[in-house]
C-alpha cells in the first residue's frame, strides 16, 4: 500500500523504543458514519469490523503488545433488538475470516467481560479464537464484549468477599490484590486510551485500569480510523510527560 506523506513523516518521528505497551480503544461512531452516508447502522458496524482488521495488523506491526478493543458494553443491550442481534453476529464472522491472519501475525486473542450472558454462538466463536491462538507469543488482542467496568468492579468485590470468608485472603486488600480479581488481572494497565467519534467520555470502560492512562480523542468515526490516526495517537503519546503524581528532575 502507498504510504501518505504524513504517514511517512510519523513513521520517521515515532521512537520505536517508546511504543505504548498497552493501547485500549473505544471504537465509537459506526452508527453516525453510516447514517451520514445514508446507509443503515448495520453497514457502519460492518465497516467497523474492517477497521478492526486493519488496526490489529497496524498495532501489531508497530510493536504494541496489548490491544484492548471495546466492542460491546453492558449498556449496549439497551439498543434495538435488531441492532444487538447484528452486533452479536459479528464475532463469529470475524474469527471465521480472520483466524488465519491472526495466526500469521502471531496474535493471541483474549476476552474480557461477562461471557455467560453472551449468546452461545458468540461464546463459542471467541472461545475457539482464544483456544486456537493461545500459544501465539505476539500481540495480545483483548476483546471487551459485554464489558462494563462497574459490573467488573462489583464482580471483583464479590469474589474478594467470598475468598476472604473462605480464609484465602490474609490481611487487608491492597491495589495489587484488587487488580488480580479484575478481568484484566494478567495485563498491565493501558498506557494509552483512544476514543473515536468526538465523544469525550469513558462510557464505563476500564474505570480502575485507566487511572493513569494517557487519553487521546479524535473526531474521526471508527470506520474511518486508519493507520495515520493510530500513528498520530502514538506520536502524541510519546510527547506526553507521564508524571504519576511525581515531579520530574527537570521540574525540580
Ligand atoms: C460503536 O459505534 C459500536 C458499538 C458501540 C457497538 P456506535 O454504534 O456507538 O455508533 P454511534 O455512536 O451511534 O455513531
Ligand atoms: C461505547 O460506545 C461502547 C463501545 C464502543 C462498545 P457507546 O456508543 O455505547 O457509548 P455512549 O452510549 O455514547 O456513551
Ligand atoms: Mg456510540
Amino acid at each position: 500500500m502507498i504510504k501518505t506523506a504524513r504517514e511517512q513523516e510519523l513513521l520517521g518521528a515515532i521512537d520505536p523504543g517508546k511504543i505504548p505497551f498497552h493501547v485500549a480503544i473505544i471504537m465509537d461512531g459506526n452508527g453516525r458514519w453510516a447514517v451520514e452516508k445514508g446507509l443503515s447502522r448495520h453497514e457502519g458496524h460492518r465497516q467497523g469490523v474492517e477497521t478492526v482488521r486493519e488496526t490489529v495488523k497496524n498495532s501489531s506491526e508497530l510493536g504494541i503488545k496489548v490491544l484492548t478493543l471495546f466492542a460491546f458494553s453492558t449498556e449496549n443491550w439497551k439498543r434495538p433488538a435488531t441492532e444487538v442481534s447484528y452486533l452479536m453476529s459479528l464475532p463469529e464472522k470475524y474469527f471465521k475470516s480472520e483466524l488465519p491472519e491472526l495466526m500469521r501475525n502471531n496474535v493471541q486473542v483474549r476476552l474480557i467481560g461477562d461471557r455467560e450472558k453472551l449468546p452461545r454462538k458468540v461464546q463459542k466463536a471467541v472461545e475457539e479464537g482464544s483456544e486456537k491462538t493461545k500459544n501465539n507469543s505476539g500481540m495480545i488482542l483483548n476483546f471487551a464484549l459485554n464489558y462494563g467496568s462497574r459490573a467488573e468492579i462489583l464482580m471483583a468485590v464479590n469474589r474478594l468477599i467470598n475468598d476472604t470468608r473462605d480464609g484465602k485472603i490474609k490481611g487487608g486488600i491492597n491495589e495489587k490484590t484488587f487488580s488480580q480479581y479484575l478481568y484484566t488481572s494478567a495485563l498491565p494497565d493501558p498506557d494509552l486510551l483512544i476514543r473515536t467519534s468526538g465523544e469525550m467520555r469513558i462510557s464505563n470502560f476500564l474505570l480502575w485500569q485507566l487511572a493513569y492512562s494517557e487519553l487521546w480523542f479524535t473526531d474521526v468515526y471508527w470506520p474511518d480510523f486508519s493507520k495515520v490516526h493510530l500513528l498520530e495517537a502514538v506520536f502524541d503519546y510519546q510527547r506526553r510527560k507521564r508524571r504519576f503524581g511525581k515531579i520530574q528532575d527537570s521540574e525540580r
